[in-house]
């Protein structure tokens, strides 16, 4: 088991929108020999034919909604690479994603820098000390100087770095990168297609030259003691604690630096790592099996209209068949037919390890943060809910349909597509989302997975806010004053809904002893 354990690389891919996050997927999955020609895997573009795409509102809009996993042996290593949605209304989803990971590379446009949804995405990588390797893909543009992009990094992320690559130039005079890591330089020939061989050129001698030319040669050999002067050797330790971030430079779409991205990766990151639970800390060599549903998506295969439960395992040994407990419902489940994902197939999967995900059909049975356990009663934690960024109410515009809407919201909700509040003055929903899109798949789904309509109405809320106070007399005051804004979440929790930050201000200032919490834990 421990060998199964620790060979594990159980990571997602994430990148602010067009940084390049399809194209390194595509190729490390060409490395991984799971697809021979790139453009098979799914990309956020319309115009792309989407192969992975499953929801019929993905394919219309062509925008990846769902977060797919994606498998393949390297070497001695079994690579889980988690995918999440390109597009940023979608945020959630892959902040939730992060959750079920063990390491994560982050893309970096060279020529933009860091990005808003890259700080965003750091800071839920910092939240849980979250390995990060850094990737700065399109060198073969202009890009900023790689030095100014480090300098950049460590400001913009908070975290240190460290390159492990290194560009021979950039834009149209690129030609390559220089592996830090082991001392080599491999080059390839561009290519947007396949893996191309590789040389291997020793830089210490004139060989250098002859392939890069003289110039190219003495910079990279200057940038190289300047490097090795400035950054202190790689500390694998801080690596995984989560303080300091490994740099590679490249181009995904030329397939310059993906190998000594991924030849370094595997022997870095982290294997599945210990989970948190409520209870206890959780051990993936442990012998029982536990896990915990990360994310649910609908409709994978348009024939049938089941879920799909992604679990993450964090300890022991998953068997198909086996009654495993639902802590939730506190029953035992059996499955039958639990699968597992290749590129663009899934299969059903007999057995599977600590670190896996496996995907689990369901109808209705799961809610994101579920736990299973062979008996022992745990609850692993997922990542708190942020405040929703557009709130509306949701009405029912069709009256012959009331219950389908009711169980329909409720069950996009399990599944973690968008908030939902219940003002307690009026009883109405409130949907809260992280952008527009988010509405209209809610919609769409509604419509043909539930057979009921809804309309959306507007109300103008600034954030939602999660209280508590010790002083039951003055929380009871705020909702007494409040109460045309107050709604419970799902829980049940209290939320006291801002319609502005001047008014949110006003009543941090007249309630001082009124927690008002942006995430739905604290
Ligand atoms: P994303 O998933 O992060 O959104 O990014 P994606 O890989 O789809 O890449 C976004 C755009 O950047 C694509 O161009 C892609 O071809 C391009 N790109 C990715 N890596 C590199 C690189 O290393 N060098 C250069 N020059 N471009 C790169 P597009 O025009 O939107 O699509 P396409 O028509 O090229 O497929």
């Amino acid at each position: 088991m421990n060998n199964e354990i620790a060979r594990r690389r159980t990571f997602a891919i994430v990148a602010h929108p067009d940084a390049g996050k399809t194209s390194l997927t595509e190729k490390l999955l060409l490395f991984g020999g799971q697809i021979q020609v790139a453009g098979a895997v799914k990309s956020n573009k319309i115009r792309k034919t989407a192969t992975s795409d499953w929801m019929d509102i993905e394919k219309q809009r062509g925008i990846s909604v769902t977060t797919s996993v994606m498998e393949f042996d390297y070497h001695d290593y079994k690579i889980n690479i988690l995918d999440t949605p390109g597009h940023q209304d979608f945020a959630e989803d892959t902040y939730r994603t992060l959750t079920a990971v063990d390491s994560v590379i982050i893309v970096i446009d060279g020529a933009k820098g860091v990005e808003a949804q890259t700080l965003k995405l750091m800071e839920v990588c910092r939240m849980r000390n979250t390995p990060v390797i850094i990737f700065v893909n399109k060198m073969d543009r202009e890009t900023k100087d790689p030095f100014d992009l480090l300098d950049e990094l460590e400001e913009q992320l908070q975290i240190s770095v460290r390159p492990l690559s290194w560009p021979i130039d950039n834009g149209a005079r690129f030609k390559g990168v220089y592996n830090i890591y082991e001392q080599r330089l491999n080059l390839f020939q561009p290519s947007k297609q396949v893996v191309t061989e590789k040389v291997e050129v020793d830089i210490h001698t004139e060989e250098l030259e002859q392939h890069i030319g003289s110039r190219q040669a003495e910079q990279l050999r200057a940038d190289l003691d300047l490097l090795e002067g400035v950054y202190p050797e790689f500390d694998h330790q801080a690596y995984l604690d989560g303080h300091l971030a490994p740099v590679f430079f490249g181009s995904a779409l030329n397939n310059f630096g993906v190998q000594e991205l991924l030849d370094c990766f595997v022997e870095i990151a982290p294997c599945p790592r210990p989970v948190q639970a409520l209870e206890r800390m959780v051990q993936p060599d442990e012998q029982k099996f536990t896990g915990f549903i990360f994310k649910i998506t609908a409709n994978i295969d348009p024939n049938h209209r089941s879920c799909i439960a992604f679990c993450k395992i964090c300890s022991g040994r998953f068997s198909r068949n086996t009654p495993y407990l639902h802590i939730r419902h506190n029953k035992q489940i059996r499955f039958t037919s639990p699968v597992q994902f290749m590129a663009q197939r899934k299969s059903t999967v007999d057995e599977a390890w600590a670190g896996d995900i496996i995907g689990l059909p369901d109808n209705g049975t799961f809610k994101i943060g579920d736990t299973l356990t062979e008996g022992e009663v745990l609850h692993f934690r997922g990542l708190p809910s942020f405040s929703p960024e557009m709130f509306k109410y949701i009405e029912n515009d069709d009256p012959m349909k009331q219950k389908q809407l009711a169980k329909g919201i409720d069950q996009l909700m399990d599944e973690g597509v968008a908030q939902l509040f219940v003002n307690q003055f009026n009883q109405r929903k409130i949907i809260g989302t992280v952008g527009q899109l988010q509405f209209e798949v809610i919609q769409y789904r509604l419509l043909n997975e539930y057979n009921a309509k809804c309309r959306w109405e507007p109300v103008h809320l600034y954030k939602a806010c999660w209280i508590e106070s010790e002083d039951p007399a003055e929380l009871d005051n705020f909702m007494k004053r409040k109460y045309q804004y107050m709604a419970k979440d799902r829980e049940g929790r209290d939320v006291f809904l801002a319609d502005s930050n001047y008014v949110l201000q006003m009543a941090q200032s007249d309630f001082k002893h009124i927690k008002f919490h942006f995430t739905s834990e604290f």
